[in-house]
This record gives structure tokens, sequence and C-alpha cells, in this order.
């Protein structure tokens, strides 16, 4: 009972700290803003009190060696990502580091993981995942390393930048989080096919995405967001798109006898330097005491890459490391399929996972 009151007020007392920050910031512009923002902050919060509720019990995993296995990990230099590395390492797999910058990503992992683990285990590459050109390259220097490919994790990300278009003309969320990864995934389907067929074992491909999703819409009328942007929202969308892809992708594997399976997950709202836009992540206090370390913000993901208990559970969507709800229109096939074509259609894929 105690707990539960304790819960409520935390409840209250994050709503209105978020309220507080979110009239302090720059935006809304206008009493719609002001509804997107509460509803941003609404669906923080839901989850934060998740995190609380279940993180102590759920937010496990177990790892285990697979010596034979790579990895490819886009964005693994901070955060989360170096986390999900280390985690990596500590299972013996060879892993593929997608990364802007190699020597400050090669200087970053060497200062945090042990040299017992690193044992030139790490590949660094070059990796922009909002820059179409730097993806297909750095696919093609992954094919020409390996055969196969166990398990492909998209964590690259950014939250809330000014708008921008990249040079391939796609708003820059849209592009880093949701387009750059589909072509990632397409361009190194032969790699995982390959490597489930060799091995027996399954490949899996794990998106990074978010709770976020959840105030997600796709407008295919105005997917750029160059008529309203809000770059709170146009997060929600980039990362709507990725658990739509995710759950698609894993129809379509099934339908075609491809031996992966592809899952998303929310690792939880993580103490990391991806809030540096959001007025409220700039208050150091606010996010030690309400949020998760990188490294349990890691557990899922890890979770969702290994774990066997979740061998022939596909297109799940894992937070807390136990599978958890989407959204309605995550759920929907058909809008799925829709978002599906229309993202092959941006990047001119005629064949996904073939050509
Ligand atoms: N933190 C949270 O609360 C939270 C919650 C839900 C989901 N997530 C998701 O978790 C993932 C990791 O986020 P994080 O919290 O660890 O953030 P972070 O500390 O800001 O790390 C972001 C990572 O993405 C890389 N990156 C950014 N833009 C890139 C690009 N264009 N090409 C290649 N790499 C790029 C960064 O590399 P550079 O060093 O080159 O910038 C960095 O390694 C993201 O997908 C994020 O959306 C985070």
């Amino acid at each position: 009972m105690i707990l539960y009151l304790a819960y409520i007020l935390l409840f209250i007392l994050i709503f209105f700290t978020g309220a507080f920050f979110l009239f302090k910031s720059s935006t809304p512009r206008n009493f719609s803003e002001f509804l997107m923002e509460l509803e941003l902050i609404w669906i923080g919060l839901e989850t934060n009190v998740e995190d609380m509720m279940y993180g102590p019990c759920y937010n496990k995993v177990s790892l285990y060696p697979q010596s034979s296995s790579v990895a490819v990990l886009t964005g693994g230099n901070r955060g989360i990502g170096l986390c999900i590395l280390k985690k990596l390492l500590q299972c013996e797999m060879t892993v593929i580091l997608g990364v802007r910058n190699i020597e400050a990503a090669r200087k970053s992992v060497e200062s945090y993981i042990d040299s017992s683990l690193l044992m030139n285990k790490v590949i660094y590459e070059t990796c922009d995942t909002g820059d179409m050109s730097s993806v297909r390259e750095f696919a093609k220097r992954v094919q020409e390393r390996c055969r196969g490919i166990n398990l492909l994790i998209n964590n690259a990300g950014i939250m809330s930048p000014p708008f921008k278009l990249t040079k391939d003309g796609f708003e820059t969320q849209m592009a880093v989080n949701h387009i750059g990864h589909f072509l990632l995934t397409h361009l190194l389907m032969p790699q995982l096919i390959s490597d489930g067929k060799e091995s027996g074992r399954t490949s899996r491909i794990v998106s990074v995405a978010s709770c976020s999703h959840l105030g997600g819409k796709i407008k295919y009328d105005d997917f750029n967001c160059t008529k309203n942007y809000h770059p709170g929202k146009a997060y929600c969308d980039s990362k709507l798109a990725q658990i739509m892809f995710t759950n698609h992708l894993h129809k379509m594997c099934e339908e075609k006898s491809w031996n992966i399976q592809p899952y998303s997950c929310h690792p939880g709202l993580v103490n990391t330097g991806i809030f540096e836009n959001i007025a409220a992540g700039s208050i150091n206090w606010f996010r030690k005491i309400l949020m998760k370390t990188p490294e349990q913000g890691s557990r899922s993901v890890i979770y969702a890459a290994i774990a066997p208990e979740i061998e022939s559970n596909g297109g799940v969507y894992i937070t807390n490391c136990r599978p958890s709800k989407i959204s309605k229109i995550a759920k929907d096939d058909a809008e799925c399929q829709k978002l599906f074509s229309f993202t092959c259609g941006l990047l001119k894929i005629k064949n996904f996972g073939i050509e």
C-alpha cells in the first residue's frame, strides 16, 4: 500500500516536473503542440513507472558463450550501444562496429572495455546511418569480411534535433533511425540468411526502438514533416517506423522460410547523451534519479539478441526483458506492409533482401 502511494506521488512529481520544463523550453508553439508534448510526457511517465515496477524483477539477461557468432552493431561507441558491445564480447562474439568516427570510437571502447575482452574481436568500420551511400559502403565492407552474420543490432539513433534534411532528402531522424537501418538490413540479408542456413542456427535482427513509438504516426502526405515539424513527434514517428518494419520483416521471413527472427525493443528510459536536445534532459539529477543506467538499458537489447526462450517468438517487442505492448497501428499488418513498400520505394529497392 505504502509502495503504491509512493509510486503515485512520484508519478505526480514527475508529471509536474516534466510539465514545468516543457513550459520553460522553446516549444510548444501552440496549443496543439502543448497537448502533443503532454502526451509525450505521459508516455515517458508510464514507461518510467513500468521500469520501476518490473525492472528489479525482470530486467535481467543471462549471457552465454557463442564464440563462432559474428554480430554487426551500429552506434556502439557510447551510451547503450557501448554496453551492448561489452555484453556481446562477454558472449565471445566477434563484433563489427558501424560508427561515424573510428578513432573516437576506438578510444571510447578501449577506455570502457577491458583489453582481455577485446582481443581483436572488435572490427571498426565507418557507417553514418543518415547517409545512404555510407550505409551502402559499410554493407559492402561487411560482406567482404564475412560470409555469414548471426546478429544485426540496429542501435544508432538521434532524438529531437532541429529540422534538417539529409543529403538524400530525408528528415534526419527518420533517416538515421529508420531508413538507414532499413537499407542496411536489406543489404545484409544474404549474409544473415546464409548464416542461418549453414549453421542451422537462427540469425536475429534487433531494432532498438522506443516506447515513444506509442505517440508516433506515419504521415505519407508529409513524410519529411516539412509542414509542421515537431522534433519530439518526429522522433516518435521514426521509432514507430522501426517497429512496423520489424513486424513486416518477421512476416516476410516466415513466408520465405528465411531462418531469421527479427525483434524490436525498448531499452527503458536511460541516462545517456541522447537527451541533449530535450529541456528536462539537461537536468542531471532528474536523469540520475529517474532513469536506468546504460548498462541496465542494454539488457533488453541483449535479451532480444540472444535469449533462447524467445527463439520461436520473432516479431515481439521487448522491454524489461519481456514482451510488451505495441501501438495499434504497429500491430496492423496492412499498415506495416504499406510502410515497408513505401520505404522500399524511397530507396528504390525492388526485391527486399535480394536486390
Ligand atoms: N536513452 C534512452 O532513454 C532511450 C530510450 C529508448 C530508445 N533509445 C534508443 O537507444 C538507441 C541508443 O541510444 P542512446 O540512448 O545510447 O543514445 P546516445 O548515447 O546518444 O548514443 C547514440 C549512438 O548512436 C550513434 N549515432 C547517432 N547518429 C548516428 C549516425 N548518423 N550514424 C551512425 N551512428 C550514429 C552515436 O554515435 P556518435 O558518437 O557518432 O554520435 C552513438 O553511438 C537509440 O536508437 C535510441 O533511440 C534510447
